[in-house]
C-alpha cells in the first residue's frame, strides 16, 4: 500500500502521549521519521514537543492540524488529542492525503467508525489505531493459542480492569463529558473491550449494564455482561474509583482455560492438574503500535496490528453498554 523510505510525520496533539510517541520516534527512528510539525492549542505543549527536536527549525509549529496539514504536507499523522477531536482530525488528515495513527478510542459512536472507514478506504490511505495490546507479547500469544484451536470454543471470559482514574483525572478534560465522549469505559476501557473482542474473536450480541459516575460528568464504574453470537457470555468490570492499576483477563473454553495476569503473565490450565504459567521464552517481544504502523509505510509489513474495524467493533459495544446503564434493560449491539 505504500513504500516510504522516509516519513514526513505530523504530530496532532502534544501532550503527555503525543510526546511519548514524538520520543520514541526521535530515539528510535532518527533516520526514517522526519518530523515537520507539531500541532497543539496549548502553547506550552506545543512548545515543549519542539523542545525535544533540539528546537529544529526545519519542525514547524502550530495551534491547530489544519495548517500543519497544508502547510507541512506530512505523508503520515499521529492523534493523540481530546477523544471528540478524533473524527475531524481523521478526515482532514486522510483528505490531505496523510496515513493517520490515531490514538484510542479511534472515534466517539459507531456512525464516526464507519465514516473514517469509510474515508481511509476511499482515500487508500493507512488508518490504524495505536491500542498497544495488539503489539504485546502476551496477548499475541493468546489471540494465537485461542485461533489455533488450543482451548477448544470459547464459553466464557471474566476480565476486569482497575486504575486511580477518579482521583487522578479530577477536573482535566477526561472527566468532561463533552471531550472525552464518555468516561473510564471510554479511556483505559477502550483498550479492554478491544483486546478482549480482538483475542477471542467474540461478536458481542445483547449487553446488560450498571453503571455509577460518583458524582462526575462520566461514567466511573461499570460492571456489564455481555453474551456474544453463538452463546459465549463475558463479563467486563471497569473500575476507575481504586487506589491501584490491574488487569485481569481469563478466557474458558471447552478444552483449555488461559488467562492473562496483571497485564503480563499467562497462564494456562488443561485440566485440574495440568495447568501452570507460560515460560517468558515463548511469549513473542512486544513493540509499539508505531513500529507496526511505520513498518506498514515503508512495505516491510503488510498487516495493521490494530485496524479501524477494531474501533468500530469496540464503540458497538461501548453504545449498547451506556444504553443499557441508560435504559435498565439489556441492548442490543447494532
Ligand atoms: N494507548 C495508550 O496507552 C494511551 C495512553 C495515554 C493516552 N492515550 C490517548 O492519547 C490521547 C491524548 O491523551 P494524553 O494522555 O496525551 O492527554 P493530554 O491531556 O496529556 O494531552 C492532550 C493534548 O491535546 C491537546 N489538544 C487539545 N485539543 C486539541 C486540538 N484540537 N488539536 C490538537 N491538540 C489538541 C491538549 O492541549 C493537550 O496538550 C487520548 O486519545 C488518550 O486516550 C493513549
Amino acid at each position: 500500500m505504500a513504500n516510504l523510505e522516509v516519513i514526513r510525520m505530523g504530530i496532532i496533539g502534544c501532550g503527555g502521549n503525543g510526546r511519548g510517541h514524538l520520543h520514541h520516534y526521535l530515539t528510535h527512528y532518527p533516520e526514517v521519521i522526519r518530523v515537520v510539525g507539531l500541532a497543539d492549542p496549548s502553547k506550552a505543549a506545543r512548545e515543549a514537543a519542539w523542545e525535544m527536536t533540539g528546537k529544529d527549525p526545519a519542525v514547524k509549529v502550530f495551534a491547530s492540524h489544519e495548517p500543519l496539514l497544508k502547510r507541512t504536507k506530512p505523508d503520515a499523522v499521529l492523534i493523540s488529542t481530546p477523544h471528540v477531536y478524533h473524527t475531524q482530525q481523521i478526515l482532514d488528515s486522510l483528505a490531505a492525503d496523510c496515513h493517520v495513527l490515531v490514538e484510542k478510542p479511534m472515534v466517539c459512536s459507531v456512525q464516526d467508525a464507519k465514516a473514517v472507514i469509510a474515508a481511509a478506504k476511499a482515500a487508500g490511505k493507512v488508518l490504524a489505531i495505536s491500542y498497544n495490546r495488539h503489539t504485546q507479547g502476551p496477548y499475541i500469544y493468546t489471540r494465537k493459542a485461542i485461533q489455533a484451536g488450543e482451548i477448544g470454543e470459547i464459553v466464557f471470559v471474566s476480565c476486569w480492569q482497575s486504575q486511580n482514574w477518579w482521583a487522578s483525572q479530577k477536573g482535566t478534560w477526561r472527566q468532561k463529558m463533552a471531550l472525552c465522549c464518555g468516561g473510564q469505559l471510554n479511556d483505559s476501557g477502550s483498550h479492554l473491550l478491544d483486546i478482549v473482542l480482538w483475542m477471542t474473536g467474540l461478536e458481542p450480541e445483547t449487553a446488560f449494564a450498571f453503571q455509577d459516575n460518583c458524582e462526575t460528568e462520566v461514567d466511573i464504574l461499570t460492571a456489564m455482561s455481555v453474551r456474544a453470537k453463538g452463546g459465549a457470555l463475558m463479563n467486563f468490570s471497569v473500575v476507575a474509583k481504586s487506589v491501584n492499576f490491574v488487569e485481569d483477563i481469563t478466557i474458558w473454553g471447552t478444552t483449555g482455560t488461559i488467562a492473562i495476569r496483571h497485564g503480563g503473565e499467562v497462564w494456562r490450565w488443561k485440566s485440574d492438574r495440568d495447568w501452570g504459567k507460560v515460560s517468558k521464552r515463548k511469549i513473542p517481544p512486544s513493540r509499539r503500535p508505531d513500529d507496526n504502523f511505520i513498518a506498514v509505510l515503508r512495505g516491510e509489513e503488510t498487516e495493521v496490528a490494530a485496524p479501524p474495524e477494531c474501533g468500530l467493533a469496540v464503540m458497538r459495544l461501548s453504545e449498547a453498554v451506556w444504553k443499557s446503564a441508560a435504559s435498565g434493560k439489556a441492548e442490543k449491539v447494532q
